[in-house]
């Protein structure tokens, strides 16, 4: 099985962030002092990935920096002798390469994988981070992923119980429970209403998908804003094929979102030698 490639969508408008994602792409918001979408590559480069294609769109020139050299600020610090933050700034554009295609249109999650296609060749599996799903994780999460789809030669989705009340947040799904936190998924909706929903099961943003996927996204209806979802592309794939739910052992916070932005804010603050103490202090108060 080919498994390196991984695909982070990252064109979206950033609506639920706004007035900052005005000129700020969403990702490159910071937890402590790195933007969102370096935990997601991090994570995806520790289970093993190797080639990163991130799906961008106009005014996120920002991310392509990020990964590249800086010449200016590089060549100040090391006149400066700083070399910590030396270090810090160009480990990334040295571990990783990063491949880029830009989304013309907002319209939806499985369009902004299926630009990715072209990169992608037919024998392969693919994994896919939605980076504003952060993920505090002994093992990361895509790894933990990529033992399950090893195993059963079948593509992966990841799972996490939620409150009755917030499945119209996320895609649910029904599934059979094959093995503890493993799921055999039969149907799924995306954004159901409360007595629609068939579990309480939701998906999170790691999938590891066969790129025959594809063929699947090109045939869903666009639904609400003309958008393309990825859940309708899984949901018509289980119905034929076999694709499983896995029930990630770590916490999830909604980075996207502003309160789970300042949660995981402080959840990682809180775990640094730096500052963890003094946000212990203030939290007190
Ligand atoms: C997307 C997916 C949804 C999933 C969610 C997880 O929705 O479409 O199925 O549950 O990510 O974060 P979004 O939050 O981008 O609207």
């Amino acid at each position: 099985m080919i498994l390196k490639k991984v695909v982070f969508p990252a064109a979206g408008l950033g609506t639920r962030f706004l007035p900052v994602t005005k000129c700020i792409p969403k990702e490159m918001l910071p937890i402590v002092d790195k933007p969102l979408i370096q935990y997601g590559v991090e994570e995806a480069l520790s289970a093993g990935f190797k080639d990163v294609i991130i799906v961008t769109g106009r005014g996120k020139n920002a991310i392509e920096d990020y990964f590249d050299y800086s010449f200016e600020l590089e060549y100040i610090l090391s006149q400066r002798e700083d070399n910590g933050n030396l270090e810090e700034i160009t480990k990334l554009p040295k571990e990783v390469d990063v491949a880029y295609v830009r989304q013309k249109k907002p319209l939806g999650l499985g369009h902004a994988i299926l630009c990715a296609e072209n990169l992608i060749s037919s024998d392969e599996y693919f994994g896919v981070v939605l980076s504003d799903d952060i993920i505090d994780a002994k093992v990361p999460v895509l790894k933990q992923m990529v033992e399950i789809v090893k195993k059963y030669k079948a593509p992966v989705i990841s799972l996490m119980e939620v409150d009755k009340t917030m499945v119209n947040k996320y895609g649910i799904i029904k599934g059979k429970e094959i093995e503890e936190r493993v799921y055999e998924l039969n149907d799924m909706i995306e954004k159901p209403k409360v007595e629609d929903a068939p579990s309480n099961l939701a998906i999170i943003g790691r999938y590891i998908l066969p790129a025959e996927i594809f063929s699947y996204i090109k045939k869903v209806k666009p639904g609400k804003n003309g958008e393309i979802q990825l859940t309708d592309a899984l949901r018509d794939y289980a119905k034929k094929k076999r694709i499983l739910g896995y029930i990630f052992e770590g916490t999830r916070y909604d980075a996207g979102d502003k309160f789970g932005y300042l949660h995981a804010n402080i959840m990682f603050g809180l775990k640094r030698r730096d500052i963890g103490d003094k946000i212990k202090k203030i939290i007190k108060c």
